[in-house]
């Protein structure tokens, strides 16, 4: 019996399809639980009391720890519930309600389109399509978006915003360069409601070095686009998925037009978690200590997947070796589907097939998300084996 027939008779059950923490990097944050107790003082830095109603843009401490996060300015930050996705979706519901600072809002236009960025995030995608937006790629060229068609499309009143993951981006792992940052503070869209949705979830999880990206809020505000930007982030993978918190950074022009949405939706986010997190987090010291210790546990599984692939499937395959985020992206040209199809087989569940493009269509049937962080060692071993036999398998 071969390797392949072995797998297919032996199912494996190992699912690797989304890029979810590892119990061993959740038990990071543990002790995060124990720094609230009944003798904590409640009263924060601004006379609030956490315990109580209010302070619908987050907590002082909570803001500071964001803009470290974020490489920006806390006076721009607002703090949401746990889930930055959560505040993209709200925000866009609120711009087919209500409109953007003042615009006419979406829900009253013949057309609204959005650009995205290829291969991208599945659930920035689903967003869009769930509000009938009209998609349109945009392809990476050698690791940058292609800005001359994202400056070419802005001409149209149509596009409305655009999806970006700036710092090892889902999937690809890519890091936009200086100058491709500079070139989106600069476009020049024709839409004044036109929004950079700029998600930047995974822009300290390196699995090297510290290397924050530039921030492109001031950016946009030194080239006279102070309101064409919202970025993101959330401490979702940095403490835990299910109950950590979320920011976004904006304007104050955007920021009082959100608060104004917001003021109606909720009296005020979690501020107790928000406590919790900035008294885990002291300093910047204390955060990036910790992302130290995460990516020494990432770092074993990205390791050995790409040495794995540079030994089994070199000629097969393409791929990135990611310096920090949560994916490899794995390239095998027009055999996507049935890769991701004969894995099943074997009981390996990948990313559904087309999962990276809008309404799930990968041109060349070329693309693989790999999402190793939530397996053990053990596991990831199996899975990788599974992988590179299924693809040597269909050569
Ligand atoms: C690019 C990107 N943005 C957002 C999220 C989800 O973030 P949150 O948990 O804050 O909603 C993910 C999760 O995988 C992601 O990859």
């Amino acid at each position: 019996m071969n390797k392949l027939e072995y797998y297919l008779s032996h199912p494996v059950n190992i699912n690797m399809a989304r890029g979810i923490p590892s119990s061993e990097l959740l038990d990071l944050s543990n002790d995060m639980l124990d720094v609230l107790t009944s003798k904590t003082n409640f009263i924060n830095h601004d006379n609030i009391d956490i315990r109580n109603y209010g302070s619908l843009d987050g907590i002082k401490e909570a803001k500071h720890l964001f803009a470290e996060i974020l490489n920006t300015n806390e006076d721009n930050i607002f703090i949401g519930g746990n889930s930055s996705l959560n505040l993209m979706f709200d925000l866009i519901s609120k711009s087919f309600t209500h409109g953007v600072c003042g615009n006419t809002p979406w829900s009253k236009l013949d057309k609204v389109k959005w650009l995205c960025i290829v291969p991208g995030y599945d659930r920035h995608f689903a967003i869009t399509e769930y509000f009938g937006i009209e998609m349109i790629n945009i392809p990476f060229v050698n690791g940058d978006p292609d800005m001359d068609l994202i400056e070419e499309y802005i001409k149209d009143e149509s596009i409305k915003g655009i999806w970006s993951v700036p710092q090892y981006s889902n999937p690809t792992g890519d890091t936009y360069s200086k100058k491709c940052i500079e070139r989106f503070a600069k476009l020049k869209p024709a839409a004044k409601d036109f929004r950079i949705y700029w998600d930047n979830a995974y822009g300290i999880h390196y699995l090297d070095k510290y290397e924050p990206i530039d921030d492109l809020l001031s950016l946009c505000d030194k080239n006279g686009n102070p309101d064409m930007v919202y970025m993101f982030a959330s401490t979702s993978k940095i403490t835990f998925a299910g109950g950590g918190i979320a920011a976004l950074a904006a304007s104050k022009n955007n920021l009082e037009d959100i608060s104004n949405h917001f003021k109606r939706q909720t009296i005020g986010h979690d501020k107790l978690n928000q406590l919790r997190h900035a008294l885990f987090f002291k300093d910047k010291e204390a955060l990036l200590k910790h992302m130290d210790k995460h990516a020494e546990i990432l770092k074993k599984n990205f390791d050995y997947i790409e040495s794995a692939f540079e030994k089994e499937i070199k000629d097969l395959a393409t791929w990135n070796n990611p310096k920090g985020g949560y994916f490899i992206c794995l390239k095998v040209d027009h055999k996507a589907k049935e890769v991701i199809e004969l894995c099943k087989k074997c009981g390996l569940t990948l990313t559904d097939v087309g999962s990276c493009f809008p309404y799930h269509k990968d041109p060349a049937n070329s693309y693989i998300r790999i999402a190793p962080t939530s397996l053990n060692e053990e596991k990831c071993k199996v899975a990788v084996e599974v992988i590179t036999t299924v693809i040597k398998s269909l050569k």
